[in-house]
């Protein structure tokens, strides 16, 4: 690929050093583009500059040493850098408040810190998860500054820990107001997927926040049917594998766990203040996945008196495999359990950022009662000869 009309480099991105924008700039430098990084944060671009993943990604630690080594990639703190490429790709966060409103503004006000230096000739790629409307106000808004770039959205699906190989096996959704802006914003994609799919932005932005509600819907359904099997001692995982069995309709029904996540859960919150809140469902979801963590300690305190126990938590990301604890159940679980219990212990294998974290061997050692928050490949079968609640199903109990 080589750069256009003046420009140095084939694209920016725009959050380029967070979990899913650093991945997708090390899938365009692999394939040979010339890429930027712009983040506001020094540690992510420090490390990416010294060719240092700052999260797991399988599969990319190695591809961004050969990036930076090439040159093909560069971080910076600079935002002059979203000047030099062809397309910009804005990939920075989305969350809900801690009242759960969106805020519309986030995407605008980032690229208004960065505005003087957009090129005529530009494509801007929205990529976040964004309020539907948040296309339509991008574009207003660099017209206003009197910029002729084309505006594009382009939604991010790929699934933490699977980027490097989702972002070239998944279909990319590519919207934009025009078949000429929709033709670009594919031509880029192309160097990643051969499969592109047109829609209008405003369809989009409610494809993007319909997937991951749908999701979240879906994982509350089942941890309904957990509780509702929980309560009258009968095991819903058995249930639900014989229900399953040979028995095409029911074979996407997931297992019962905790939903939680950086998306999940506030993309369900975007898409209700969307809808003015009238959006039952995605509440009710949420109502009952945040409730869940409440029911595993209530039913643990029906059995035994928490305030003797210590009590291991095993796990604090939140989804196996992972170093993320953004958005965790665990630590909710760990909150309702520090105030209930004499003392709380938690362990992770992946999760170096919580110094209050401890082996797990002295979770096995020192706890009276033992809680799966995340069912890491690591736990799986693992024995343990104390009560536990588990409801994940990986834990193996002690023959006694
Ligand atoms: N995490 C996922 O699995 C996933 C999957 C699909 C889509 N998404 C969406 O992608 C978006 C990014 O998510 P993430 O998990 O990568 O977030 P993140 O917090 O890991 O990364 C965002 C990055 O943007 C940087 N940033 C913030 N404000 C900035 C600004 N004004 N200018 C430049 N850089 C800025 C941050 O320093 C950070 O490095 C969100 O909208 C999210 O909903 C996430």
């Amino acid at each position: 690929m080589q750069p256009t009309d003046g420009f140095t480099h084939d694209l920016v991105v725009i959050g380029g050093g967070g979990h899913v924008g650093l991945p997708l700039a090390i899938a365009f430098a692999a394939e040979g583009c010339s890429v930027l990084i712009y983040d506001v944060s020094e540690r992510a671009v420090a490390q990416v500059n010294d060719g240092q993943l700052p999260f797991d990604e399988p599969g990319a630690a190695d591809k961004l040493t050969a990036a930076v080594e090439s040159g093909l990639l560069r971080a910076s703190n600079d935002p002059a850098v979203v000047g030099s490429a062809e397309n910009v790709v804005v990939v920075i966060g989305t969350p809900v408040d801690e009242h759960l409103n969106p805020d519309p503004q986030a995407i605008p006000r980032a690229l208004r810190g960065c505005s003087e230096y957009f090129r005529d000739g530009q494509l801007v790629v929205l990529r976040s998860t964004v309020f539907p409307g948040v296309t339509r106000l991008v574009e207003q808004m660099l017209s206003d500054l009197g910029r002729k770039v084309q505006v594009a959205f382009c939604p991010e699906r790929i699934a933490e820990g699977r980027a490097m190989t989702e972002l070239y096996s998944l279909p990319q959704i590519v919207s934009g107001r025009d078949q000429d802006t929709r033709d670009r914003a594919a031509r880029l994609f192309r160097r990643l997927t051969s499969q592109i799919v047109e829609l209008e932005p405003e369809e989009a932005e409610l494809a993007k926040l319909f997937t991951n509600s749908w999701r979240y819907i879906k994982f509350a359904a089942v941890n309904q049917f957990y509780m509702i099997a929980d309560n009258r001692d009968l095991d819903f995982e058995r249930i639900r594998q014989a229900l399953a069995q040979d028995y095409p309709r029911a074979a996407d029904m997931p297992a019962a766990g905790f939903a939680a996540g950086p998306c999940l859960f506030k993309d369900t919150m975007q898409l209700a203040a969307f809808n003015d809140n009238n959006f039952a469902l995605g509440h009710a979801a949420m109502l009952v996945n945040e409730g869940l963590p409440l029911h595993v300690v209530g039913r643990l305190a029906d059995e035994h008196d928490l305030s003797t126990c210590t009590v291991g938590i095993l796990g604090a990301s939140f989804k196996a495999g992972s170093d993320d604890t953004r958005s965790s159940l665990a630590y909710k679980l760990k909150r309702i359990l520090g105030f209930k219990a004499r003392h709380v212990l938690m362990t992770d294998p992946y999760v170096t950022t919580d110094p209050d974290l401890v082996p797990l061997e002295r979770v096995l050692a020192e706890s009276d009662v033992i809680v799966v928050a995340t069912p890491h490949p690591e736990y799986r079968g693992l024995v343990v000869d104390k009560p536990f609640a588990d409801v994940w199903n990986v834990l193996a109990r002690a023959a006694t």
